[in-house]
């Protein structure tokens, strides 16, 4: 609601001219460091799915683990992460999305769920969606079963959730 997208707000920075000239970056730095802030971007994520409706978190190297690892210990859940390429030692399912130059590949292990496990995703930001495109089909191609995609920040003008859909994004704020 209001107050958990507010509650973010107020510790989000904004960057002009970051990574390159022109673009506004989000900084959620800020919110990670606290206390206050960052218990309550949780516990909302975990109130809006509910604890009974996964069985463990995905994070999405890098900014995703931190989100990831604080749902899964609130609820008793555990991590399965979600990694850039090459990082992975066993066996891996990897996706490859576009980016502004080049192409980035994320991979998960192939043994990481349990067939049908029920997998919450998360991310720290939702932009044009190539990362959480890549992430949830991941999950898929490993066994598991999306049980939701959450992000504290959604850049609304960039498509993201279009790009998903019909599967759907809960962001704690959208600008
Ligand atoms: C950022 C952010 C999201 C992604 C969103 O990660 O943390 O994961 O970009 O962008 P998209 O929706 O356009 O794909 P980045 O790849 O910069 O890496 P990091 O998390 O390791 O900093
Ligand atoms: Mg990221």
């Amino acid at each position: 609601g209001p107050d958990v997208a507010a509650g973010v707000s107020e510790h989000v920075l904004d960057v002009p001219d970051f990574p390159q000239s022109g673009v506004m970056f989000k900084d959620l730095t800020p919110l990670f460091a606290d206390p206050t802030g960052f218990r309550r971007a949780i516990d909302a994520i975990i109130a809006y799915h509910g604890v009974e409706s996964f069985d463990v978190v995905a994070g999405v190297e890098a900014r995703g683990f931190v989100i990831a690892a604080a749902v899964a210990y609130a609820t008793g859940t555990g991590v399965v992460p979600v990694r850039k390429a090459g990082k992975l030692p066993r066996n891996t399912v990897a996706a490859s999305y576009a980016l502004e130059y080049g192409e980035a590949t994320l991979e998960v292990h192939a043994d990481a769920f349990h067939a049908g496990e029920r997998v919450l995703v998360v991310d720290d930001v939702l932009a044009t969606g190539g990362t959480a495109e890549a992430s949830l089909d991941l999950v898929e191609r490993a066994g598991g079963r999306v049980a939701g995609f959450s992000v504290l920040l959604e850049l609304g003008f960039l498509g993201g959730r279009q790009r998903l859909a019909p599967r759907p994004v809960h962001a704690l704020l959208t600008v």
